[in-house]
């Protein structure tokens, strides 16, 4: 089942979407991006008070884990939310990714990496997130788990650049869809539903259906919602 809804996140109610198990949600940075339909730009204050919202609301929408990816500048605002809407953090992890950003940043190093954080719920299915382990392909070390071993909380996949063939050109920052996957398999039951609120390019969308699994995508933008029906239905 894939459900599709254009609507902002404060307006979601929990009877239109029923149960859901994980919620996935790569929220706006407030740097002045330009979304379809929507410019990302607020003063501190404004973000910090959405930040508030959208946790606290995320909370009302599922029992299950909450995934939040977010730009590493707002970790202290992040984690202050986090505790104020009274929500757990399970881990922190980090997806570090090549072709970074804002290489030319005069006096900044640049940008290679976005936070996870693993949020309210610690329900996990290790089974489905094993990777193979050096020992085993490099070494032919004999003490080798045979099923792999447990990714380590930071996770290696490239950014999304614009000469990738699997790039959006309507959208301007994808996530990597493996990212995504993983989030998925190691964090809901096959055959469960997830809920990414700020679907954007549909990445979750098409990561659920790569996995098995139920999704509901939701964005501020009517654009992005009609652009992943469209790649749905082509
Ligand atoms: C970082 S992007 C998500 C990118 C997505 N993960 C992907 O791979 O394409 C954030 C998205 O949030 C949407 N957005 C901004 N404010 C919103 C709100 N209040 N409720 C729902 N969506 C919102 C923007 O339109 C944008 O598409």
């Amino acid at each position: 089942m894939v459900k599709l809804i254009a609507k902002k996140i404060e307006d979601i109610t929990k009877s239109e979407i029923g149960d859901v198990d994980l919620i996935v949600a790569d929220i706006p940075d407030c740097l002045d991006q330009k979304y379809p339909d929507y410019i990302d730009k607020m003063t501190k204050t404004e973000y910090e008070a959405k930040l508030h919202l959208w946790l606290s609301k995320m909370s009302t929408l599922t029992d299950g884990p909450i995934f939040l990816l977010f730009n590493e500048r707002w970790t202290k605002e992040i984690e202050i939310a986090i505790d104020s809407a009274c929500i757990p953090i399970i881990q922190r992890l980090l997806w570090r990714y090549n072709f970074g950003m804002d290489q030319s940043r005069h006096g900044r190093y640049s940008l290679c990496y976005r936070p996870v954080y693993w949020l309210q719920n610690p329900y996990i299915q290790i089974e489905n997130i094993r990777i193979p382990s050096d020992r085993q392909t490099k070494y032919g070390d004999s003490r080798a788990a045979s099923g792999g071993k447990i990714p380590p909380n930071v996770w290696h996949f490239p950014r999304i650049c614009g000469s990738f063939k699997e790039k959006r050109s309507w959208f301007p920052n994808q996530i990597n869809q493996k990212v995504i996957e993983r989030i998925i398999s190691g964090h809901s039951p096959e055959n469960g539903t997830i809920l990414d609120p700020f679907v954007g390019s549909g990445t979750s969308i098409f990561a659920a259906i790569a996995t098995s699994r139920n999704v509901i995508g939701s964005d501020i933008s009517n654009t992005c919602i009609e652009q992943i029906k469209k790649e749905l239905s082509g």
